[in-house]
């Protein structure tokens, strides 16, 4: 590999899959990488556009490359990542572990590094690789190291996307595969129960989570609003609040997943715009050290979760999350976090979302959440006395 901070920090960008599925085509892909450098949402940190499943023809050709559908892509996929390029934008594709792809196309099982190879031809700087598929006589921690070596060698720098789903005990391994994420969950849906239930199987997995190879909890569903064409994914469901996809936003900013919008961007509201732009949550987020954030004890986490995690300056970012259904007060006890009373050590608050200071408190904060709400905090070390 060429660059050496690849995959350094969780990845920003887009995929087409939570709210496009199989309808998928140029046009989309172009549309949206206008709508990325020009909403704001690329100077806000997000750079990969990438494209799921669906895009190829149902056969490889006779010397066996993969064919993106001429229908849905009729000037091939290098033009494609060409206009991404031109956009400032990095581009992403998809393929699979097993002879298939989830959907049914052709999958990389045997063509590893000939599709490596075609993915750096076309200029892929991205690749998702799903575990649909598989014979069963194969190891999917051999066929992801697999991959992962025929990407570090295709001459071409590919952030490695693997997506197990969290199977195979994923996090003891990935390490040494060489890959940068592992999903580590099943597919998110576009409801509240779905991103707690989310966030809530990985509270355990963060410590296996860090620099150069992240937990992907899946894709944000935030601004979908029930806009998937997909009927497991949501749209009969109607979505969730705004207010539930900012509460969604910070914990996979918390957790340090990456943040893969699966909105359509080209018609998201101002509102979701803001959600997705907030550059504190960003912050925390991209922090160098990509420090897996850890529970505070004394609240049942699956009503109410706070969530610390040290940042490379010596401050922590504290979420308070009400994963309940009722209105709460959340109190944090900051011996909790290793300031003891006697340290004459305080913290100064600063509201992430409020995008002001509240004040600096010392010994406890207490603050009532809303149910599904959140309140996330960067919170700076000041002597008191
Ligand atoms: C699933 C994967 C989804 C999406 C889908 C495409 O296995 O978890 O994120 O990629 O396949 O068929």
């Amino acid at each position: 590999m060429q660059n050496k901070f690849l995959g350094l920090t969780p990845p920003m960008g887009w995929n087409s899959w939570n709210t496009f599925t199989h309808a998928i085509n140029e046009d989309l892909i172009k549309e949206t990488a206008d709508a990325m450098a020009s909403s704001g949402l690329k100077d806000a940190g997000y750079e990969y556009v990438v494209i799921d499943d669906c895009w190829s023809l149902r056969q490889r050709d006779q010397d066996g490359f993969l064919v993106p559908d001429p229908e849905k892509f009729p000037h091939g996929m290098k033009a494609v990542a060409d206009y991404v390029h031109e956009k400032g934008l990095k581009f992403g594709m998809y393929s699979c572990d097993g002879t298939h792809t989830c959907a049914g196309y052709p999958g990389s099982f045997e063509h590893e590094f000939q599709d490596a190879a075609t993915f750096a031809a076309w200029g892929v700087d991205y690749l998702k690789y799903d575990n649909c598929y598989k014979p069963r006589h194969m190891d999917g921690e051999m066929l992801y190291k697999r991959m992962s070596l025929a990407l570090r060698n295709c001459g071409r720098d590919i952030l490695f996307s693997a997506c197990n789903w969290g199977s195979d005990d994923v996090w003891s391994w990935i390490q040494g595969s060489g890959a940068q994420l592992f999903r580590s969950t099943g597919d998110i849906q576009d409801s509240w129960e779905s991103i707690k239930n989310l966030a809530l199987s990985q509270m355990d997995k963060m410590a296996y989570s860090g620099p150069f190879c992240h937990n992907d909890i899946d894709m944000l569903v935030v601004g979908m609003h029930g806009g998937s064409n997909n009927e497991f994914i949501g749209s009969v469901k109607g979505g969730c609040t705004d207010e539930e996809y900012r509460t969604h936003f910070s914990l996979w900013a918390m957790m340090n997943s990456p943040l893969m919008i699966g909105c359509d961007i080209r018609k998201m509201s101002e509102y979701t715009k803001e959600t997705l732009c907030n550059p504190d949550l960003i912050a925390i987020n991209q922090d160098i050290e990509c420090r897996g954030p850890y529970v505070v004890p004394g609240h049942d986490p699956a009503a109410l979760m706070a969530l610390v995690k040290p940042m490379s300056d010596g401050s922590l970012a504290i979420g308070l999350f009400n994963l309940g259904d009722r209105k709460a007060e959340m109190s944090l006890q900051f011996w909790d976090m290793g300031i003891p009373a006697a340290a004459g050590v305080g913290l100064e608050m600063y509201d992430c979302w409020a995008h002001q200071t509240e004040g600096t408190f010392t010994e406890r904060y207490a603050a009532q959440i809303e149910p599904h709400g959140c309140r996330v905090f960067r919170a700076k070390l000041v002597k008191v006395r």
